[in-house]
Parts: C-alpha cells; sequence; structure tokens
C-alpha cells in the first residue's frame, strides 16, 4: 500500500482538507493509505498525479457543517477521523444518523466539544481597556480556549464591539480588530502569557501587537462575574450517548420536529447548537429554563436579557430581580417553579457600546417554541404564568390583550392552565411612580393568583 501524505495549510485549514478529501476519494485513496499532517506549506500532495478529476460524488450538506466543527477540535485524529467517513459515506448513505456507530459517535462528541469551546470563550473572555499608540482605547483579552475556536469568536466579538478595537490573543492565533477589519497574527506563547497581571507588557512585546503606551484608568465598577452556566457546571461530567444525540438533533440541519429530548440537560446542550433562527448568531449562548426539573409552576419571560445571556440563565438581571421581589411578596418560592423564556437567545441590536433589547418576531417566536414545548414536557407544570405579551403569544399560539385576560385560569391543550400577566420589564418601565405601583400591585396579585391554581 503506497501512503498518500496530505500537507494541510494549518491546523484548521477546512478548504485544504476539503480539496484533499475530494481528490482522494475521487481516486478511491482508502483511508487507511492517506495520511494527514499539517505543514504550513499550504500543497497539498507531494504526488502530482493526484491532480482532481476523476469519479465524482455528492456529499450530504449536514456532512459538511459537522466536519466545519470538527475540524477545530483539538484531537489529531480529527482529519483521519473525517476521511474515514467520507470514505464510508459513499457506501453507507445513512450513516451519519447511526450514533451507535464509533466514528458517527466520535465526529459527534468532537464537534459538541468545540460547540462547547466556543461558547465558553464567548462567555468568559475578559477584555480590559488599554490605549494604542494614537490614544485610542483597544479592548485587550488573554484567553486558552479548549479548541480552535478562537477565529470564529473573535468574528463574534467584532459584530458586539462595532466600532472599538480589540486584539484577542491566544496561544493558537491572535486576532485583532480594528473597528473595521479583522487580521490574525501567529499565536502567543503560552508559557509567556500573564496569569494575573502584565496583560500590557505581553501585550506590546507581541511581534505582530501594536504597541500600546498607558493602561486607561476606569473607575471601578463591580464587574459581573458570569455564574457558571449549567453548560459550565457540566462540561466534564455527562457524554452520554443520549447528550451526544441530542447535541447532534439540534445540529444546523435538524429541524428537531419529532424528535423527543428527554431532559433539561438534553436541552441545554441542543440549544447551544440551535439554528432554528438567527438569533443564535448575535448571542452568546442559548440561556435554557432552570428551577425544579417537576415543578408545578412554570413562570415564562421573553427572552433572556444583557446580563442573562452572559452569565447563561434566565431572569438574573434588573427584571429578575424585579420578579423575585414579587414572588416573595406573592409567598411562591422561586426554587419551586421553573423559570424560562419564551425564546432562548438574546435578540438585541448594538448602540455603540450598548445591546439594545429588541422584541422578537411571531417567526422566532414560533422557531423557538418547539424547546418551550420540550421544557412543557419534561417540567409538567400544572400552571403556566406568561408575563408579557411575547410570552403570551408562545404559549397560547396567538396575541393576547394583557390587561383583559389577567386574573383568569385559561385551559391549555396539555391540561395544564395559562395566566397571563405583566412582564417584570414593564413594571421597570413606568415612568410614573404611581402607575409603577399600580401595576407592581397587579403583578403580585397575578402571581399569587397562579400559585393559588396550583394543586
Ligand atoms: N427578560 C426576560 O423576559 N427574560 C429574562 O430572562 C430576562 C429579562
Amino acid at each position: 500500500m503506497t501512503m498518500q501524505v496530505v500537507r494541510l495549510a494549518s491546523e484548521t485549514d477546512f478548504s485544504g482538507w476539503r480539496e484533499a478529501a475530494r481528490v482522494l476519494r475521487a481516486r478511491r485513496v482508502a483511508p487507511e493509505a492517506a495520511l494527514w499532517t499539517v505543514d504550513g506549506a499550504g500543497d497539498l500532495f507531494d504526488d502530482a498525479a493526484l491532480e482532481p478529476g476523476a469519479e465524482a460524488f455528492t456529499v450530504p450538506r449536514a456532512f459538511l457543517q459537522l466536519a466545519g466543527e470538527v475540524i477545530r477540535h483539538r484531537s489529531d485524529e480529527r482529519f483521519a477521523l473525517l476521511y474515514r467517513l467520507l470514505w464510508r459515506l459513499g457506501r453507507e448513505p445513512g450513516l451519519l444518523s447511526r450514533y451507535a456507530d464509533p466514528d458517527v459517535r466520535k465526529a459527534h462528541v468532537f464537534a459538541q466539544g468545540v460547540a462547547q469551546a466556543e461558547q465558553q470563550m464567548r462567555a468568559f473572555t475578559d477584555f480590559k481597556p488599554f490605549a494604542g499608540a494614537d490614544g485610542h482605547e483597544v479592548q485587550v483579552a488573554w484567553f486558552e480556549p479548549a479548541h480552535r475556536v478562537t477565529e470564529a469568536a473573535a468574528r463574534f466579538f467584532a459584530q458586539r464591539f462595532a466600532r472599538r478595537r480589540f486584539s484577542l490573543l491566544t496561544p493558537d492565533v491572535c486576532a485583532h480588530w480594528d473597528g473595521g477589519e479583522l487580521s490574525f497574527a501567529p499565536g502567543a506563547d503560552p508559557a509567556d502569557a500573564p496569569r494575573e497581571a502584565g496583560l500590557e507588557d505581553f501585550w506590546r512585546n507581541l511581534p505582530a501587537g501594536p504597541s500600546i503606551p498607558q493602561p486607561i484608568a476606569r473607575p471601578k465598577s463591580p464587574r459581573r462575574e458570569p455564574a457558571p452556566s449549567p453548560m459550565a457546571r457540566q462540561s466534564h461530567t455527562n457524554s452520554s450517548d443520549r447528550l451526544v444525540r441530542a447535541a447532534q438533533r439540534s445540529s444546523r440541519d435538524a429541524s428537531f420536529d419529532g424528535l423527543a429530548v428527554m431532559t433539561l440537560e438534553e436541552v441545554h446542550v441542543g440549544l447551544q447548537m440551535c439554528r432554528r433562527c438567527g438569533l443564535y448568531g448575535g448571542a452568546t449562548q442559548g440561556v435554557s429554563g432552570e428551577g425544579a426539573g417537576r415543578a408545578r409552576l412554570m413562570l415564562e419571560g421573553e427572552q433572556p436579557g444583557d446580563q442573562e445571556d452572559l452569565a447563561g440563565r434566565p431572569f438574573v438581571g434588573p427584571a429578575g430581580q424585579m420578579l423575585d421581589k414579587a414572588l416573595a411578596e406573592a409567598g411562591v418560592p422561586r426554587d419551586q417553579a421553573f423559570v424560562t423564556n419564551a425564546v432562548k437567545h438574546f435578540k438585541h441590536e448594538l448602540r455603540g457600546r450598548k445591546r439594545i433589547h429588541q422584541t422578537p418576531t411571531t417567526g422566532e417566536v414560533a422557531a423557538c417554541r418547539w424547546w418551550l414545548d420540550t421544557e412543557r414536557r419534561i417540567v409538567r407544570p400544572q400552571v403556566i404564568v406568561a408575563m408579557g405579551a411575547t410570552a403570551a403569544l408562545a404559549v397560547f399560539g396567538r396575541p393576547l390583550a394583557i390587561g383583559r385576560a389577567r386574573q383568569e385560569a385559561l385551559p391549555l391543550p396539555d391540561h395544564a392552565k395559562g395566566v397571563v400577566t405583566y412582564h417584570p420589564a414593564y413594571l421597570l418601565r413606568q415612568p410614573d411612580p404611581d402607575a409603577r405601583t399600580m401595576a407592581y400591585v397587579r403583578f403580585v396579585g397575578d402571581l399569587r393568583f397562579a400559585w393559588g391554581l396550583v394543586a
């Protein structure tokens, strides 16, 4: 057997891998005869005879998407694993949905690890302001991602930072955003990386890093420490088949409909890979519901806000504080309820540095309804409180006038009862103190009413 050596340009050279795999497969080179290496040169083969042009074949889009994720995993096995899958797909068309198959399973575990790593990088990268050579502020951060997700995370941060500049430094690659364009430079040596202080010197001494004379003194504001998300809490614990299957079902191509996600953990994992609508693109992470696993009362809001998006938990920001206060006054223990949202990703637009909430469209609510229904099926609440118009739309499937529908136990098809009330943020928005107090009193009354319906 003659070995075919493939030399990819970089560890994440997906287009190189695709081109090489296409040629190898067209020339019927078996997986055992292909040796995948990275040498930075970027000419794929020694053997000029391996030019494209033989047998034509197509691959499912789902495979290419899976491969795009897997290639960013740190395992040395990934190139060969993907080529083996590609090779086998020619003979076993339904292969990708056979989760018991070791190759398929491994690819999904890799993809899930990559998705988690990207989510963690989005949530936990801690940028600090420095003054650039031109006196303008640059945000600088050092991060060591579990997998090679820096380019994707940098694109996410570029969207979020808009015109503000940043440098994201990692051992793999350094990303620089000048407010209009992203550029990448070689990674920095982790041995030199600052652990606590020293980021400024480190950044200044990077070969490709711009020079920065002065850190910017900022008045100290309490830093929002992101609470460990359920994802972070569970990241090393559960790689069961069910989780892997759930993650796969949640991949970009899957519609989910008709498939059973059975646990709240699977809901959480699935949400991180959900592409049922476009909102995932601007959000840090999908925020699943939390609370008692078999709660009799479900409280549903609209969508995570800025703080919830960062923390990965529902109702932890100002609206959450208002909700907590009202729940306490109504005598409803939050930990005996299940708190969730109609839409699981934060929809917003950037205005300067601020992420301004935007109301989700009917289509986005409908797309996310699958997750809400799944949470309902798992938690099986007796009473669901829809807080605000978006939540009411999601629960009842049609718009309701909140003011008129309050204080009623509305029947739902799964034998639960629905109650509608104001959204806590609506109370916060009332400019007139009397109107605010009135709305608050009604809100507390509605929560008490709902709790009274619980058997
Ligand atoms: N508003 C909501 O509707 N949900 C949250 O989780 C936070 C704010």
